[in-house]
C-alpha cells in the first residue's frame, strides 16, 4: 500500500522544550489513522509540520514522498487541514469564508462557487450560508472549518480535534462525513480526545505522551496487546476486596468509589468477589480504548 506520510526520528524543539521527541510513524494512503493523548502531549505540533506550518526541528518527515523541507508548497496543495481553533474569517459569510480561501489555491472563481455550493452541501450548511460567522454554534463552525479543509480538493484531510466542545448531534454528523470521505478514498489523520471516536473511525492509531509514541497500531489490537480481555467494575467497595485483590495478584486499580480489575477471566473472578464480598454494584464490561490509554498515559490532570 502507499505510503501517505512517512516520519522518521522526527523532532520538534521550541527553544530548549522538545514537543515531540523523536517519532516514527508511517499513514498509508487510504488510512484513517489517529493520534491520541493528553494535552500538551505534541499532536498538534505534529500535525503542524505534516501540513508545512512549523518547521521540523531534527529527523526526516516525507508527505507523498516529498520532503516537507524543500516541497511545502506542492505538498500544502494537496492537504486539506481542520485546525484545532476554529480559525474562520469573522467578517465574511459562511459561503464567502469557502470562496475566499479557494483563492488562496488559485481556484477559479466560478470553479470556487461550485465547490462552495457543494461542499455546503455536504456539510449541510446550505441553509446558513449567507450567516456571519459570528451567529454560528460551535457545531456550525466545526462543520464549515471542515468544508473549507476540503476546497481544494484533498488527498490528505487533517482533522486536529475536529469534534472537541461539540453535542451528541454534530460529532455524529462530522463521523459520518469522515465516513463518508473515507469511502471517497481520502487519506485521513485524526486527533482526537475521544475515544469513541478513534474506536469508530481509526484504522490505526498512536497513543503519544510528553512527545513519544507510546503504541502503534489497530485500535482492537492495540488492546488486545496491552490490556486484558475483560474489566470487572466493582462500585461502593470495601478495603478487604483490595487486600483479596492483592493476595490474589489480580491486576487493578481503584478510585473515589469504584475498583477495577483487569482480568482474562472476568466471570470466575466476579463469581469470586459476588460470593465473598460486600459491594454496591459489581459489573463485567469488555476492556478498550480507554482502558489502554488510562493505563499508559495515568490518571493525573495536564496542562
Ligand atoms: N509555539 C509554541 N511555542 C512554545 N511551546 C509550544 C508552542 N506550541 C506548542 N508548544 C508546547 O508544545 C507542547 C505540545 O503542544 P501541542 O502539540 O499543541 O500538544 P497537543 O496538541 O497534543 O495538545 C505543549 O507543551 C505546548 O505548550
Ligand atoms: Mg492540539
Amino acid at each position: 500500500m502507499a505510503i501517505v506520510i512517512e516520519a522518521k526520528g522526527l523532532r520538534k524543539q521550541y527553544g530548549s522544550f522538545t514537543a515531540v521527541d523523536g517519532v516514527d510513524f508511517s499513514i498509508h494512503a487510504g488510512e484513517c489513522f489517529g493520534f491520541l493523548g493528553p494535552n500538551g502531549a505534541g499532536k498538534t505540533t505534529t500535525v503542524k509540520m505534516i501540513h508545512c506550518t512549523s518547521p521540523v526541528s531534527a529527523g526526516e518527515l516525507y508527505v507523498f514522498g516529498q520532503d516537507v523541507r524543500e516541497y511545502p508548497r506542492e505538498i500544502k496543495a494537496r492537504v486539506g487541514v481542520c485546525s484545532q481553533d476554529n480559525d474562520l474569517d469573522p467578517d465574511f459569510t459562511v459561503r464567502k469564508n469557502l470562496t475566499v480561501f479557494a483563492r488562496y489555491f488559485g481556484i477559479p472563481a466560478r470553479l470556487a462557487e461550485e465547490r462552495a455550493s457543494s461542499l455546503l452541501d455536504f456539510m449541510g450548511l446550505s441553509d446558513r450560508q449567507h450567516s456571519r460567522i459570528k451567529d454560528l454554534s460551535g457545531g456550525l463552525m466545526r462543520r464549515l472549518v471542515i468544508a473549507r479543509a476540503l476546497v481544494n480538493e484533498p488527498t490528505l484531510l487533517i482533522l486536529d480535534e475536529p469534534t472537541t466542545g461539540l453535542d451528541p448531534q454534530s460529532r455524529h454528523q462530522v463521523w459520518e462525513r469522515v465516513r463518508m470521505l473515507k469511502k471517497q478514498g481520502k487519506t485521513i489523520l485524526l486527533t482526537t480526545h475521544y475515544m469513541d471516536e478513534a474506536q469508530i473511525l481509526c484504522d490505526r492509531l498512536v497513543i503519544m505522551d510528553y512527545g513519544k509514541i507510546l503504541v502503534n497500531g489497530p485500535p482492537a489490537e492495540l488492546v488486545k496487546a496491552h490490556v486484558r480481555k475483560e474489566v470487572v467494575e466493582v462500585w461502593g467497595y470495601r478495603p478487604e476486596l483490595v487486600d483479596h485483590a492483592r493476595e490474589k495478584g489480580w491486576t487493578f486499580e481503584t478510585d473515589t468509589d469504584r475498583l477495577f480489575i483487569y482480568t482474562d477471566a472476568a466471570e470466575q473472578v466476579f463469581t469470586e468477589i459476588a460470593s465473598k464480598h460486600v459491594c454496591d454494584r459489581c459489573t463485567i464490561r469488555i476492556a478498550g480504548l480507554e482502558d489502554l490509554f488510562l493505563s499508559l498515559t495515568g490518571r493525573e490532570l495536564r496542562e
